[in-house]
Order: C-alpha cells, then structure tokens, then sequence
C-alpha cells in the first residue's frame, strides 16, 4: 500500500481510538457505549459519513499543545435512520470529559448549518463536562455560536436531544433550546450547576441523581420528555421516535406502509366511560384502539399525567395526540398539564403534525397554589396554542367538555375542523350540581329540591346534543366508530390551507 494511503488508515485508526483504551474501558464499565458506538447503533448500517475527523483544537495554555486528539472530542456527520437523513453529532467523553472547545463547537456549528440548509432534523449524543476549562472564553463563545444555531433552527428542522452522560453547565442549555430531550437512566445527568456549587452556594446537600438525574427531569422539573433504561434502549427508542417525524417545516409528515383497517371497529369503546360520571376510566385504552397497529410513542409521561402527549399515525401518517386523562385528577387542566400541552401542541403545528385531541376534562384546577403559580398565564398558554394552530385539527369529546376547559381544548371556536362527540359527552358550563347550587342558592338547605334541580339541569346540559344543535359539536358519533371517524376527517384535511395574519412573530404568554 503506497505510504499516503497508510497514513490515512493509520489516522483514521487513531482518530477512532478516542481518548485510548484506558479511558475507553472505563467508559464501558460505566455501562456506556462510546460515541462511535452510538452513533453505529443509531443509524442505518453504514450509512454514517463522518466530517472533522482530523480537527484537533488549537490551545497552547496549560501544556494542552503536547495532546491533540484528532475530532477533539466531538463525531459529527450525518447519516439515515430507516432511509431518512438525519445530522448526528456525538460527543466523546474519553476526550477532555467531552468538553466543548472552539474547534469542537465549530464542528458541531457546521453539521447545523448544513442541517438547516438541506433540511434534514439534529440528533446530538450529548456527553460533556461543559466548557473546556483550559479554553476560558474560546469555550464560552464556541457555546454561544451552538445555542444561535439551535434558534435559527427552532421550528425549521426538528432538534432532538439525547443525554448519555452527565451534562454541566452550558452543555445543558444547547438541549433545553432543542424541541426533545430525553434521557438514560441512572447514566445521565443535567445541572447548570453541580452538587458542590449547590453546597456552597445555597447550602443544600444533593446527589447529582437528586439534583439532574433522569427521575428528576422526567418526573419534577419536565426538562426531559422521556427516559430510557440503558444507551442500548435509549438509541433504539429514537430511530422509533424519529420515524413519526417530518425532515423539516415545508415537508409532509412521513407516510409510512400500514397493515390496519381504518374503518376497524372497536366495540369495547361503547362502555369505555362508565355510567357513573364520576368514575375515571384509562384514556390511553381509546389512543391504542384508535392508532394504527396500536403503536402510540408518548411524550413526557411520567408529568402531568392529567394530560397525555404523544404521536400516532393514521392510515400510516403522523398524528400528534393530546388527552385528557381521567385516571390522573380527573383529567383536571393545571399549570402543569397546560404547559406541556401547550408545547406539544405548537412543535405539531410548527412541523405542520395534524392533532386529535380526546377531550374529557371538568375544568381548571381551583386554589392558591393554582392562581399563585399563575394558572392564569400558564392555562393561557394552550389556548394560545390551540387557537394559532393551523394544521388540521379534530376533536372528540368523550365525557366531560366544561366550562374554560372546553374552549380550550380545540374545540369548534378555536378553529377546530372536525369537532366529535360521543353520545357520552357533557358540554356545559359546569357539572350539574355545582350549576344548581350556585342558580339556586336559596334552595341549598333542600337537598331534594337541589337534586331536583341537578336532575333539570343534566337533562339540559349533560348530553352532547344542546352544543350538537348549535353546530359547536359538528356529529355525534358511535364511539366504535371513532378510529374510522377520525381517519376520514384527518384524509380529508389534507390539502388544508389555513394562514395567520402576518406578523413577525406571536407573543404567546411565556
Ligand atoms: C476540560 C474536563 C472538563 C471540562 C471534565 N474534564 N470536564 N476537561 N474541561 N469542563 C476532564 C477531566 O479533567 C478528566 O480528564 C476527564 O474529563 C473526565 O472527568 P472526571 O472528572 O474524571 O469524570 P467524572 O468523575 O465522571 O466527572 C464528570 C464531571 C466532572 C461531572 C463532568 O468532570 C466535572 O464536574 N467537570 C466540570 C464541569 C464544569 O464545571 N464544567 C464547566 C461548566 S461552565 P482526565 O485527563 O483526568 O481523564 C460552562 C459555562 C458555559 O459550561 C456557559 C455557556 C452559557
């Protein structure tokens, strides 16, 4: 082989080693794959074409001049998932802890651009200890370079978030600007400040499991949409989650094979809501009966689960759900669910993702921690998105549609396109008893003349029809019928054009 032609080998070679064997078998022991290894098991077989593999970083401070890896701690290139291209970066923690530099940024920096220009979706591997220390400024302006990226690309082409290793500092800000961010347990760790700075600073005492860990993110702050056991499950999870996205915002959802009928009944869903309105049934029973093949990829499950967030398809194509769940609160909105609704809801409308919502939902939760928490703007926020939402939208109303929670819920007045309802439905101002309490105060005493009165009152209200005679309810519909209902409605909604009013952007209440 003509010595040129060696080198290359031999460079290439020593670029895959990473941070050399030593630092790799510690790596391993920690139960991680290296970056390499991540990337191989995220794409296609093969399909990886790699950039940068010869950068080395260009410090001379703290003798950084006698150790230049080659990639300085970053894989960046791009590849496919199931055919579809995608730009990867991964960050090599054997390297400086994967800490981020200025050629290291820079390599990130350029896969975004060429993202944005041919408009194909971000994955980013995140593994890193923040900016490199030795860098000082460098480091933080290399940060700042990605973070303008990740604003440029809000809304362009999908961004997604994987945190494989304990992320600090500014390496947790790139991922909060992204549209998903999910986690591996037990592995993964998110802070803007460590355990020891909490300590001096504030004097608490906090693992870094407690301060950042996956529980903590999916469960309490909801930085992180989902997490998964180890990098194994975790990688195979997102070649799933991005088959239901579209490459970017002028594309169409992808429109995958199915092998589901979309006229299949499913009777079990006429006694689904039980005949005591006040009994919770399991939601996510009508979101599997009503998806193709029954595969439903859920969104930040494990908070606010009064809502559920997630994607479905439809006669193969990409629908975006949100439920009330009456299991959690009685499906109750609150600052939470509101929140996280609200922001499923406008990533679905960016990347033009149709959205079915099932509506069974007794209001807005009442109390000082509500109002103090500002359940005002935060409730404001989903039917802010509800409303601007431009991609088709249909809705069923399962049980309860009451009072603020209907109108926000999609319903007909914010622009709903197919608005359903099942002969179960209640769309009133309150439940009945409440609404005879407050109409007849004077009779409060009285219980038979209050149950009287509840009794007219449900007789009036408690039914879908009285909204269904207005045309706020477009038809009543056999629950059995609902997955072929919905299919027909979202087929024929798919040549909808609907435009806002100009404007340079919204200010949706933050
Ligand atoms: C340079 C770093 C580094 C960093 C880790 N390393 N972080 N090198 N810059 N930021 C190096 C270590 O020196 C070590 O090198 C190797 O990576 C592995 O690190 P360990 O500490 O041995 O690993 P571990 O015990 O697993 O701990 C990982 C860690 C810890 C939790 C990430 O290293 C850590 O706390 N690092 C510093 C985090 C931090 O404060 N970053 C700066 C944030 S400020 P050797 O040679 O021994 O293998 C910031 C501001 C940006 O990011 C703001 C933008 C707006």
């Amino acid at each position: 082989m003509p010595d040129i032609l060696e080198e290359l080998t031999k460079r290439r070679a020593d670029a895959a080693s990473g941070g050399g064997k030593e630092r790799v078998a510690a790596h391993h022991a920690k139960g991680k794959l290296t970056a390499r290894e991540r990337v191989e098991l995220l794409l296609d077989e093969g399909s990886f074409e790699e950039f940068d593999m010869f950068v080395t970083h260009r410090t001379t401070d703290f003798g950084m001049d006698r150790t230049r890896p080659a990639g300085d701690g970053v894989i960046t290139g791009w590849g496919t998932i199931n055919g579809r291209m995608v730009y990867v970066f991964s960050q090599d923690f054997t390297v400086f802890g994967g800490s981020l530099s200025e050629t290291h940024a820079q390599k990130i920096c350029k896969i975004m651009d060429m993202a944005l220009q041919n408009g194909a979706p971000i994955i980013g591997l995140n593994d890193s200890g923040g900016a490199r220390i030795q860098e000082g400024v460098a480091s933080l302006a290399g940060y700042a370079e990605v973070f303008q990226r990740n604003v440029l690309a809000s809304g362009v082409v999908p961004q997604i978030s994987v945190i494989m290793g304990p992320c600090a500092g500014g390496a947790v800000y790139s991922p909060a600007m992204t549209d998903f961010i999910f986690m591996v347990e037990d592995s993964s760790y998110m802070f803007v400040t460590g355990p020891d700075v909490v300590k001096t600073v504030t004097n608490e005492v906090v693992t870094a499991e407690d301060l950042g860990g996956a529980s903590t993110h999916t469960k309490k702050s909801s930085v992180a949409d989902g997490a998964f056991r180890d990098d194994v499950e975790a990688l195979a999870e997102i070649r799933r989650f991005f088959d239901f996205l579209p490459l970017n915002n002028r594309d169409r959802v992808p429109s995958r094979p199915f092998f589901d009928d979309p006229a299949r009944a499913a009777e079990s869903l006429d006694t689904l809501v039980p005949e005591n309105p006040n009994q919770p049934y399991d939601m996510k029973e009508l979101i599997l009966k009503v998806a193709d093949e029954g595969d439903f990829f859920e969104i930040q499950a494990d908070f606010a689960a009064n809502i559920i967030t997630g994607f479905i398809r439809l006669e193969g194509r990409t629908v975006g759900v949100v439920a009330n769940q009456p299991l959690v609160l009685a499906g109750v909105l609150d600052i939470d669910s509101s929140r996280k609704a609200a922001r499923f809801v406008r990533f679905c409308d960016a990347f033009e993702i149709p959205i079915l919502t099932f509506v069974d939902v007794p209001g807005f939760l009442p109390g000082t921690a509500q109002e103090y928490g500002g359940v005002i703007k935060h409730g404001a926020k989903l039917l802010f998105a509800y409303g601007e939402a431009t991609v088709p939208k249909v809705t069923v109303i399962t049980r309860k549609a009451y009072g603020g929670a209907y109108v926000v819920m999609a319903s007909k007045h914010l622009r709903g396109d197919f608005n359903y309802a099942w002969p179960t439905a209640q769309v009133a101002v309150m439940g009945a008893k409440g609404a005879a309490e407050i109409l007849y105060r004077s009779e409060l005493k009285d219980a038979d003349k209050i149950a009287a009165r509840t009794e007219e009152y449900e007789r009036n209200f408690a039914n879908p029809f009285r909204a269904a005679e207005r045309g706020f309810v477009d038809e009543v519909i056999m629950p059995h019928s609902t997955r072929r209902r919905v299919c027909r409605a979202f087929a024929s909604l798919r040549a909808k054009s609907l435009h806002n009013p100009w404007k340079k952007h919204d200010n949706i209440p933050l």
